[in-house]
């Protein structure tokens, strides 16, 4: 297929999905983008920024974005879904039926990380339900260290493709590699969700210990043991060990919780201050996925019986009203163990 007559539709143009946009702009493609948002929608075609999502970014004036998801679905070869992971299934409901219209068959790759309340269904499982097979080819999972502004300047990102289709997966890898996006594969898929979705707990966890005035130590010790947990909980769910310490476990982990720019290391950061959850939401202006996926961890390990002392300290901080001191206190007060088990 002709690289550039290859049609792309982007599905949410928040900071990460209009970057990834932009990424398949650049490298050729016929892209377009959807947001639910017709004030959005407007700004981005009008006046080619997206101040909330991106602050200071200027579009090309020819990537449009639109508020009918069919506008922009309609003849797609690939789908990218890039909404906040508690609006991917009514997306994804939406995208099937404009599929079913056209009656296409476009590949299908998902890039937002969280795992969806009420019924712990990581994105890839959401789509799995909602995307009829007769219109989808092999779906995929795109993660990784990535922050939209970083890319937005070019810094050199690495990433991962996780598909049960190495087809599929190199599919995807082929259209994301730039000179500074540099794309792996990798086939477990469950891992690399369990990554990309629990980083964003011990990235609250970071901001916390740092608003607390803890140092470079602590930080080391909450990222090395909350990895050691969210592994525990992957591996339960049949994730190979060794995704964990790759791009969307160990990466995503180190960028995500060890940077200020980071959202949910700074919803951690106001945590510590003392705010209260809801208004950190609120004043966030963006998804804060940490905040959600806290929940379904907490509860996920409680059914698996898997032993998550930060998540669930996190847990009872955020929803339960718990002392931020106090857990810690009693975190460091655990029985003596051994460092694996
Ligand atoms: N920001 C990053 O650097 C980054 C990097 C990698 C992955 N991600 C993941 O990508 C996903 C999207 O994150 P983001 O940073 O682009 O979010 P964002 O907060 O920047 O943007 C959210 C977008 O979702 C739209 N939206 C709001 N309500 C909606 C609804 N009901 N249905 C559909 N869309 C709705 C908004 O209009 C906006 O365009 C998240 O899961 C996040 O974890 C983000």
């Amino acid at each position: 297929m002709n690289k550039k007559a290859e049609k792309v539709s982007v599905l949410g143009a928040g900071s990460w999905g209009s970057m990834v946009a932009m990424l398949l702009y650049e490298n050729g493609y016929n892209v377009s983008m959807w947001s639910i948002d017709p004030k959005q929608v407007k700004e981005l075609n009008t006046k080619h920024t997206n101040e909330q999502y991106m602050k200071g970014y200027k579009y090309p004036k020819d990537l449009m974005t639109y508020n009918k998801m069919n506008d922009s679905v309609k003849g797609s070869d690939d789908i990218f879904v890039i909404v906040p992971a508690q609006y991917t299934r009514s997306t994804a409901k939406e995208l099937n039926k404009c599929l079913k219209k056209d009656n296409l068959k476009p590949n299908i790759i998902d890039a937002s990380k969280g795992i969806e309340k009420g019924t712990y269904d990581t994105m890839y499982q959401v789509l799995e339900q909602e995307i009829d097979p007769d219109h989808r080819k092999s779906l995929s999972i795109l993660s990784g260290p990535t922050q939209a502004e970083s890319v937005a300047i070019k810094d050199m990102t690495l990433v991962t493709v996780s598909s049960k289709s190495q087809k599929a997966a190199e599919h995807f890898q082929k259209m994301l590699m730039a000179p500074f996006f540099r794309v792996y594969t990798n086939n477990d898929v469950v891992g690399t969700e369990f990554g990309g979705a629990l980083k964003n707990i011990i990235a609250i966890g970071a901001g916390a210990l740092a608003s607390l005035g803890y140092k470079d130590n602590a930080t080391a010790a909450l990222m090395t043991r909350g990895l050691a947990e969210i592994e525990r909980l992957g591996k339960a769910f049949g994730a190979n060990p060794l995704t964990f310490t790759g791009l969307s476990g160990l990466g995503d982990l180190i960028v995500t919780a060890g940077s200020k720019n980071s959202r949910n290391w700074r919803a951690g950061y106001q945590l510590g201050q003392g705010k209260k959850p809801k208004d950190i939401v609120a004043n966030m202006g963006q998804v804060v996925e940490g905040a959600a996926t806290v929940k379904a961890a907490h509860d996920l390990a409680k059914k698996k019986h898997i032993d998550m002392p930060i998540t669930n300290a996190i847990y009872d901080v955020w929803y339960g009203n718990a002392n931020i001191k106090d857990e810690i206190k009693k975190l460091m007060e655990r029985p003596a163990r051994p460092e694996f088990y």
